[in-house]
């Protein structure tokens, strides 16, 4: 049978994990998404009203179909964390006509644990599981200017959240799979801009990145690597503010002088999870037109 991935931190179709789960869906395997709770509603009603259907194109003609959306918020593991005033907020509350048992429970919310157990009732097992998500409250904020609190968010949101997703997610994974998240240089040198803890975060999901291959390698056989990806105008970035600067010292001054392009980086995605990346594990993979190898701005 076909392999089946789930991918958390896909909201539209502009950012890494869209095109991730495309570049995924081409190879043949059945996609399941997880979607941040306060942009599904917007997300599941584009989809269904054909506002994708365009960027759904596979390169066979036909287009790519998500078997589920999965509701996610990856900053809680356990009904107990959830704030009131997040439980109450209507975001979170909306009207969906989700079937999981939380929905009546924690107002819709369907959290780390929950998401895992959805996906194994829902489908018994997966192969592939994809990262594509971060957040930090204060990145535009120098690190010399973040709060602690801004400093523990960026870190729970982008880099805990993967720990939490792969411990979760591990038990239903079946042995020879593969897992993938997406990192920034600025986890290994600096980039004035990229604030709030965000740099830190990066660093830590790199470090976890090589903890958890070993860890989830000898405990079920799992491939975990992550993508260093250069800049793309997705929404999130967008919200850091000097994208397009990115966009620009990235065309002048890496090797490859042309633009990157979010279909790049799901490729290689694809490669690492698929057999052809067999005894590749614990590895930062580079997909950023080669900028990372320079030492001079020229
Ligand atoms: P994106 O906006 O497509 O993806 C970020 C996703 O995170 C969104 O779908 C958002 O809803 C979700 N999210 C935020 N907080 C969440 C939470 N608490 N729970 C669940 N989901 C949450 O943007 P992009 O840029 O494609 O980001 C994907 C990954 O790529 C991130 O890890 C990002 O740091 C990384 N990356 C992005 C680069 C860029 O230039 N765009 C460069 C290098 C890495």
């Amino acid at each position: 049978r076909g392999k089946r991935a789930f991918i958390a931190g896909v909201a539209d179709d502009n950012g890494y994990g869209w095109a991730i789960a495309k570049a995924l869906a081409a190879a043949g395997a059945e996609i399941l998404v997880g979607t941040w709770v306060p942009a599904l509603n917007i997300f599941e009603t584009s989809l269904r009203r054909g506002k994708f259907d365009e960027s759904r194109k596979l390169p066979d003609g036909s287009l790519m179909d998500i078997a589920k959306v999965y509701p996610l918020d990856a900053v809680y593991d356990s009904p107990e964390d959830v704030p009131e005033d997040v439980k109450s907020n209507k975001r979170y509350a909306g009207s969906s006509n989700w079937t999981v048992k939380s929905f009546d429970k924690y107002n819709s919310l369907l959290i780390g644990q929950e998401v895992a157990e959805s996906v194994k009732n829902d489908f018994g097992s997966i192969d592939i599981l994809v990262h594509s998500l971060a957040n930090g409250p204060e990145v535009t904020k120098p690190l010399l200017e973040t709060s602690r609190r801004g400093y523990l968010a960026a870190i729970s949101a982008s880099s805990y959240s993967y720990v939490s997703l792969l411990q979760h997610f591990l038990p239903i994974m079946n042995p020879g799979g593969a897992s993938i998240s997406l990192t920034y240089i600025a986890a290994e040198r600096a980039i004035p801009g990229y604030g709030g803890g965000m740099s830190s975060a990066k660093a830590a999901l790199e470090s976890d990145t090589r903890v958890l291959a070993f860890e989830a390698g000898r405990k079920g056989k799992i491939r975990v690597n992550t993508i260093s990806a250069g800049p793309l105008g997705s929404r999130a970035a967008k919200a850091i503010g000097f994208i397009e600067k990115m966009i620009e010292y990235s065309y002048v001054n890496a090797p490859l002088q042309k633009e990157l392009l979010a279909d790049e980086v799901g490729n290689t995605a694809a490669f690492l999870v698929s057999p052809l990346a067999s005894a590749i594990t614990g590895s930062i993979v580079y997909v950023d037109n080669g900028l990372n190898t320079m030492g001079l701005a020229v």
